[in-house]
């Protein structure tokens, strides 16, 4: 069965201009299919037709966007020397995405897989300083001295984290643990663990909340979804906006 959409679903889908301005273009007599003006809005096409506005051919957006919730026993590369399951074996995607970043084999939580660099780039570069936020389930209990020595920065081999925000959300003074939420800025390999290493407490489990505005709502570990264009837009909004 062929399938029909509303052209200014497909215009909109194409990452264009949202649905309602794809509308506002169509009344505005811009879009022509296969070169014939349309200016109805409940017109269908099948999706094989050309589309043009303002004389430029629509071209499909191949940008691809997927928040992953990993869940713990998956590496983040895209192939593993030692065949363990990787994340990209839990996507379905004939596109080339990748992770940004990276999360740990045993740990769990939020993650971005795209095959867009730019996103890439914006998302990884310390001077954005996009809230990276995790619960750590840590061994001890944090006194108030090293809570402000996490958040003020912490020297780990030649690297000085940046100020950053710790927050303790529950103590088992049984078990002798806690549960710390930390959000950092950066992405160093094992950063989590290590800070708290350099303080001399153990990360027992770790997993990663949120990016930015984006979380884990809705998803079961395991589970993805495709981000939409506001919430791409809006990525992309934070460009340099913290620095
Ligand atoms: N910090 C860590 O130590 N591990 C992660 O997987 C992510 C951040």
């Amino acid at each position: 069965m062929i399938s029909v959409e509303r052209l200014q679903k497909v215009i909109a889908n194409s990452g264009y201009c949202s649905r309602r301005k794809a509308e506002e273009l169509i009344i505005a007599g811009k879009v022509r299919v296969d070169n014939i003006l349309i200016t109805e809005l409940g017109y269908k096409v099948k999706g094989n037709e050309m589309i043009m506005i303002d004389g430029k051919i629509l071209t499909k957006d191949d940008k691809e966007y997927i928040l992953l919730y990993k869940p713990r026993g998956v590496v983040t590369t895209t192939d593993d020397d030692k065949k363990r399951k990787t994340v990209l074996d839990l996507i379905n995607t004939n596109k080339r995405v990748y992770p940004i970043g990276r999360l740990d084999y045993d740990t769990s939580g939020l993650l971005i897989i795209t095959n867009d660099g730019n996103l890439t780039n914006l998302l990884l570069h310390p001077k954005n300083n996009i809230d990276k936020v995790y619960l750590a389930k840590i061994s001890g209990i944090l006194s108030g001295k090293e809570i402000k020595k996490l958040e003020s920065g912490i020297l780990l081999d030649d690297f000085k984290t940046s100020p950053c925000k710790v927050k303790v959300k529950k103590i088992d003074k049984k078990n002798m643990t806690s549960l710390v939420m930390i959000t950092i800025h950066e992405g160093k390999n094992h950063q989590v663990k290590k800070m708290f290493s350099a303080i001399n407490h153990d990360v027992i489990k770790l997993k990663r909340e949120k990016i930015a505005f984006l979380d884990l709502q809705g998803l079961k570990p395991g589970e993805y979804r495709h981000l939409n264009i506001k919430e791409v837009k809006k990525l992309y909004a934070l460009n340099n906006k913290n620095a």
